[in-house]
């Protein structure tokens, strides 16, 4: 099966992705070709993760010096607690930074690794093994790391590039549906800010997408992973550019944040929700056609989740929904800045509403 190898150029660090199938059994020659090297590792693990792939990494990283920690993601362990821990484990193994920490897991332990691995001793080698479908196609790549706390979510953060991400796309097998649906959630997102036929190609062949079928799944992971590429390398510390890609999400975070995180609507299926808001938004401040708004909702539908917000939210939410909307890290005023869509390949960035107009289109939104 063939690997792809995309290369991320950035002003603080040159690094590769790696895609393909079976790729943790040749972790040592991918190394080797990248000019890896490093005598110590600490392998921090999501729990979750099957053992059988564990049992493959360690085998074949063992001419190192390997430390193991495993975590439970949950977004109550993303937190200062868990870098701690792993920073105890560095310090007590006297690592330096010729060594290195690999995360192996999804998005959560990916952005509390990435922090941990920035901040010992200002920063050790890196590297992430990205074991959801939303952390290879979206959270491993462009240096993203944080952690949460009681103010909010990645209140806490760091820019800080990985040295090589490696998605083996085996790894998904053991992922739940909704999980495979939460990782689709960017992928329609990087369709729609890409272009109309990156997302006909989405919704010809969304149900063998969802089913990680080949070559479905692999074209699919490498066109988020190269439009993230794009962005990355415009603007790498989010001053403009790279707002487009939080489409959806100013109204994901608000959305999954007034849920206090419940399991009823999970960070994807928030993401989905907040597109779908995005371009109702879009359609009644006339940026968006009626005809591109039908195209993405009927998209929505067929993805195979409770397509209706008001299922998961009331109408008593509104202000909750609107104070998350404010303190929103991309605010910096009274007026919320929404992410909105004009046309495949088209997004609107930084239209501003004060936040009584956009309370009222809350309400109604869930009436
Ligand atoms: N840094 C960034 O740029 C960026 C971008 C998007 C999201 N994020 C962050 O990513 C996080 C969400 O990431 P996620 O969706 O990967 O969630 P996650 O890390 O919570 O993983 C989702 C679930 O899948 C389980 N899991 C992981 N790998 C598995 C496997 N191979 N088999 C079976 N189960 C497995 C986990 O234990 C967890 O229960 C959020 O905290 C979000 O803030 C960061």
């Amino acid at each position: 099966m063939k690997i792809t190898k995309i290369k991320i150029k950035t002003n603080t660090k040159d690094y590769s992705i790696i895609i393909g199938r079976n790729l943790i059994n040749k972790i040592n020659k991918i190394l080797k070709i990248n000019n890896l090297s490093f005598e110590k590792c600490l392998i921090v693990t999501d729990k979750n993760i099957p053992n059988n792939f564990k049992k493959i990494l360690y085998q074949n990283l063992r001419s190192k010096k390997i430390f193991s920690m495993d975590v439970i993601a949950s977004e109550k362990n993303k937190n200062y607690n868990t870098v701690n821990k792993i920073h105890d484990i560095l310090f007590k193994n006297r690592f330096n930074r010729e060594d290195c920490v690999i995360s192996f897991g999804g998005g959560i332990i990916g952005d509390i690794v990435g922090f941990a691995s920035s901040t010992f001793k200002r920063g050790l080698k890196f590297i992430n093994i990205p074991s959801t479908l939303l952390s290879q196609v979206d959270s491993s790549i462009g240096g993203k790391t944080g952690v949460n706390n009681k103010f909010g979510k990645n209140l806490i953060g760091s820019f800080y590039q990985p040295d090589l991400v490696i998605s083996d796309i085996n790894i998904l097998n053991s992922l739940p549906k909704r999980e495979i649906i939460c990782g689709y959630a960017e992928i329609l997102k990087s369709s729609i800010i890409e272009s109309y036929s990156s997302f006909l190609y989405l919704d010809r062949n969304l149900k063998k997408i969802l089913e990680l079928k080949s070559p479905f799944i692999e074209k699919s992971i490498i066109k988020s992973c190269n439009l993230k590429k794009m962005v990355v390398q415009k603007d790498e510390g989010e001053k403009n550019f790279r707002k487009v890609l939080n489409l959806g999400h100013t109204f994901a975070h608000a959305y999954e944040s007034t849920l206090g995180f419940s399991k009823k609507l999970n960070h994807g299926e928030a993401v989905i929700l907040g597109i779908k808001s995005a371009a109702e938004f879009s359609l009644k401040k006339s940026f968006i056609s009626k005809q591109t708004f039908n195209t993405i909702v009927n998209h929505i539908d067929k993805i195979g989740m409770n397509p209706k917000i008001k299922s998961f939210l009331k109408k008593k939410h509104a202000s909750r929904i609107l104070n998350y909307m404010k303190n929103d890290k991309k605010n910096n005023s009274n007026n919320i800045n929404l992410i909105l869509i004009k046309d495949f390949g088209k997004i609107k960035l930084d239209f501003q509403i004060n936040s009584s107009n956009l309370k009222k289109y809350i309400i109604n939104s869930l009436n």
